[in-house]
This record gives C-alpha cells, structure tokens and sequence, in this order.
C-alpha cells in the first residue's frame, strides 16, 4: 500500500492518542476524516479534511467515513470500562465495509491484555478474559480479511513522555513496559509509508528518562 495512501480514515480522533495521532498525521501531508461522537472534543484548530459525525457501532457512519479512503487507522477505546465486550465489533464494520480495500492500522489492545496476547497466554485473569476473546476474535478477523494490516499491541500508553521518534518494534513480542502517546501517534502514521509491517502482529516500546 505505502506511495499509494493519500486519504486516511481515523477512529478515535478524540481520543488520548487519537488526539496527537491527528496533527502527525495532517503534518504529514495525509487529507484525514475522522468519525467523531462529539466534534466538539475536536480542539477548534484541527486539521482534519473531513469531520463525520457519528457513532463507529453504526454501519452507515462508518461507511460513510470510508469512502475513499486509503487507509484507516483504528484508535478506538472504551476507557477503563474492562467489562466491555463488544470492542472488536467496530473492527468487524469497518473489515466488512463493501468499499474498503485499503490499509488496516488497528490498535488491537492495551495493557493488561497484550501480556497475554502476546505472551503467557495461560496466565489470564478471569475478570479479563472476556476482553482477551474479543482482541482474539479483532486480531483473527484481521489475518483473515485479505486486507493489508498492521496489528498494534503497545504496553503502558504514557501521556507524560515526549515525541522521540525513537522505539523499538518488534514482531510478535512487546520488548518494553511503556510507549508514549506521540511515539504511539507516529508509528501509526509511519506505517502508512512504509510496508515493512503490513499482515504483521508488532509490539513497540521507547526509552524515556
Ligand atoms: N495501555 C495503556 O496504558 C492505556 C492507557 C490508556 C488507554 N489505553 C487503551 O488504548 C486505547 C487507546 O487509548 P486512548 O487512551 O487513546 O483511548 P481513549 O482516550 O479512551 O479514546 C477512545 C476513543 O474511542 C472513541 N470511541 C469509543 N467508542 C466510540 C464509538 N462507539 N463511536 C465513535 N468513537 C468511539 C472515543 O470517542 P469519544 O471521545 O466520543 O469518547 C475516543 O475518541 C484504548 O483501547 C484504551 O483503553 C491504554
């Protein structure tokens, strides 16, 4: 896909990393809509090229966000709400949306469950096990989509360390404890130029003083 990538669809745009995921990305010359709830938790200088307001659980907004798009980067979250289930519904849409073809950037899950996605999987707490079946059934959705993908499995996503451009991506495995938010935002947006991780499962982690 990368050269190609032009347009790029976001979810999660006003999110934590949504939020600086956004300007890199503009910054980067993409033309980026975004699918928001509630545009007004957009900050008023954003540069999005198109705003759709509208909810990722429903089917026409997310084709609507779709169209023409090259790529879409998945960002999306339920907050501390562990209980949640249904998270790997929107990645079910968005995979099944007729007119997508493009590249997949899909933030499968966080902490605690990328321990165990990508580690001991036997070790799974029963309170989250729900939440580990779901990021399976997202993650097996992918591999079988046909799509170009990158499936991303951070560890602790900090909001108090800087952008370095500087972490470690490693297949299959999470190396380190924790990824700041911009580190996070950039290789999201990096992988829309490169095809180095596309069909891949990648952990990534920074050093931070
Ligand atoms: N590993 C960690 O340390 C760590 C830390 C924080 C978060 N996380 C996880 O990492 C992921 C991303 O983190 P984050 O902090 O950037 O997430 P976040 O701040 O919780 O943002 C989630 C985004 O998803 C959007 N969203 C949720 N449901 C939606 C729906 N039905 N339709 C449209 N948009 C919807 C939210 O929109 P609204 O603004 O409308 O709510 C928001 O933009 C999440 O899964 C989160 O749980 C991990």
């Amino acid at each position: 896909m990368a050269g190609t990538i032009k347009n790029v669809a976001l979810f999660g745009a006003t999110g934590m990393t949504g939020l600086v995921t956004l300007p890199q990305a503009v910054g980067a010359g993409y033309n980026v809509t975004v699918l928001v709830r509630d545009p007004s938790r957009l900050p008023p200088d954003h540069k999005a090229s198109r705003v759709v307001v509208g909810d990722v659980l429903n089917k026409e907004d997310v084709k609507k966000t779709l169209e023409g798009q090259d790529a879409a980067i998945i960002i999306l979250g339920t907050g501390n709400d562990l209980s949640e289930s249904e998270r790997w519904e929107p990645t079910a849409f968005i995979l099944n949306s007729i007119n997508f073809r493009g590249l997949l950037v899909n933030l499968m899950c966080p902490l605690p469950t990328t321990a165990f996605l990508l580690g001991d999987r036997g070790r799974v707490p029963p309170p989250l096990v729900p939440i580990t079946e779901d990021h399976d059934r997202m993650h097996r959705l992918l591999k079988e989509s046909g799509l170009d993908y990158v499936a991303v499995m951070p560890p602790h996503i900090a909001d108090n360390h800087p952008l370095t451009e500087r972490y470690t991506v490693t297949e299959n495995m999470l190396k380190g404890k924790v990824i700041s938010k911009y580190d996070l935002g950039h290789f999201f947006v990096h992988c829309l130029s490169t095809t180095d991780w596309d069909r891949k499962t990648v952990g990534l982690c920074g050093e931070y003083s």
